[in-house]
């Protein structure tokens, strides 16, 4: 069946759309949580580690492969197997990213959907002047309210779907091109703030003062998780970008654009709030509440707060709603590079069964607070580590052994297309150092568990 595929206008199209799949609720509530969490600068140090040794050429490898498929991530690992004189088998990767995407979002429309309430209470001038415990107190509130989660997370998910069902490439192209930068600007003017009124060197020191005695091999295994979730690898959202993608473009260059912005994005953001964690005396391992009680106060407290804190918490929901796009992307090409199903009656479908399970995940933040799966993990929990600790790396791991070890290297060489000595460093990162990383983490975690 040949189907119309669509391209990508130009280079920064890809650019920036990949970049709206990467930077999303993982840099700006993730992230800093889990720095928290994890005791602050010996997770930062192996996250930045992980996103240089094992993130970077792995988005690499994702481009490459989508470029030279030219498909969804199933049927192009099938052709690129083919290719390769490989089982077919390999096409399952493929479907294994397409049900992680899917895990991933419902859960990921749940916050995305506590970031729209916020939109609506700082409009509203509901920060002003509040304190660390109002703080603290109004996001309990929210979510003690499964009626509220709902509606907000039924909100994010007919907003995502609602562009998906268009086709990716034809709105969120120009919303892209002026979002990213906004939100850089509008982190500035955050950070700035912090700066004056937070305690920056606490903030400074607590992310950056290295101490490797801090460095515990759950904090590894998190950061790994971490810096697959935050570059949106290891499941084909990268791939299909890829697919997308006309053959003049330099992958490496790309990659290291995006995968830098990302990062430093994510990092700025821990900055600010912990600048302003320690001026209030809140803790910093609040979990993943933390950006939704410390940025209130900020708000609260700055000249024309409730303006920015909207203009804030609206850039975030955009930056959270193309990240989703990206996540369904790969299950809803597959559905209509294969079967007559229309892309609006595919997404529908999907869409219903995702907001489904994100039901489960509202309730898990109240009345099933105590309902545990696995290891007495609550379906939120379960459903974060088994997609983040497990799935991605697992996605990764096996894409860099196919395109290492099954693709002809001169193929590979086609789409990277690289200087002889760059080459080799990327068969260096993508053959040996991020395989035995993300094995080497899998067997602790084995160790861990038994
Ligand atoms: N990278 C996104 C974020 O940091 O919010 C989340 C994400 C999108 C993860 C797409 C995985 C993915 F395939």
């Amino acid at each position: 069946m040949t189907h119309h595929r669509s391209a990508w206008r130009n280079r920064w199209t890809f650019m920036l759309a990949t970049a709206g799949s990467a930077i999303g609720l993982g840099n700006i509530w993730k992230l800093p949580y889990m720095i928290g969490v994890n005791g602050g600068s010996a997770f930062v140090l192996v996250f930045i580690g992980c996103i240089f040794f094992v993130g970077i050429p792995l988005m690499m490898t994702e481009i490459l492969l989508g470029r030279r498929a030219q498909k969804n991530p199933l049927n192009g690992i099938e052709t690129l197997a083919i290719e390769a004189n490989a089982s077919r088998h390999w096409k399952y990767l493929g479907g294994m990213g397409m049900i992680t995407g899917l895990l991933i979002l419902s859960f990921y429309s749940v916050i995305g959907g506590w970031v729209l309430s916020f939109i609506g209470a700082a409009a509203s001038g509901n920060f002003v002047g509040m304190d660390g415990t109002q703080s603290t107190a109004n996001f309990n509130q929210l979510l003690a309210s499964p009626l509220t989660l709902l509606f907000w997370h039924t909100v994010f998910m007919i907003m995502t779907m609602g562009v998906v069902a268009r086709g990716v490439n034809s709105g969120l192209e120009k919303a892209n091109n002026i979002l990213i930068p906004a939100l850089f600007a509008i982190l500035l003017i955050l950070l700035g703030y912090s700066m004056s009124v937070g305690d920056m060197s606490a903030s400074f020191r607590f992310m950056f003062s290295p101490d490797f005695s801090k460095i515990t091999p759950v904090a590894v295994l998190s950061a790994l998780g971490h810096a697959f979730f935050s570059l949106s690898l290891g499941m084909g959202s990268v791939m299909v970008y890829g697919s997308y993608l006309q053959r003049d473009v330099s992958i490496a260059r790309a990659t290291i654009y995006i995968a830098l912005a990302d990062t430093l994005l994510g990092l700025l953001i821990g900055l600010a709030i912990y600048a302003l964690v320690f001026a209030n005396q809140l803790a910093p391992n609040a979990g993943p509440g933390l950006i939704f009680q410390t940025l209130p106060i900020a708000f609260g407290q700055m000249p024309s707060g409730s303006l920015i804190a909207t203009l804030f918490f609206t850039l975030v929901a955009f930056a959270a709603w193309t990240s989703a796009i990206s996540l369904v992307e790969p299950t809803i090409a597959w559905v209509v590079e294969n079967t007559e199903i229309s892309r609006k009656v595919a997404t529908t479908i999907l869409g219903l069964i995702i907001w489904l399970i994100g039901i489960s995940v509202v309730f898990s933040f109240n009345e099933w607070q105590n309902v545990t799966i696995i290891f007495g993990l609550n379906i939120f929990d379960t459903l974060d580590k088994l997609t983040s600790t497990i799935l991605l790396p697992l996605g990764g791991l096996l894409i860099a052994i196919f395109a290492g070890y099954f693709m002809k290297n001169s193929h590979v060489q086609e789409e990277l297309n690289l200087h002889q000595w760059s080459f080799k460093v990327w068969v260096l990162m993508n053959n040996v150092i991020a395989p035995i990383g993300i094995i080497g983490v899998f067997l602790y975690l084995f160790k861990i568990i038994q």
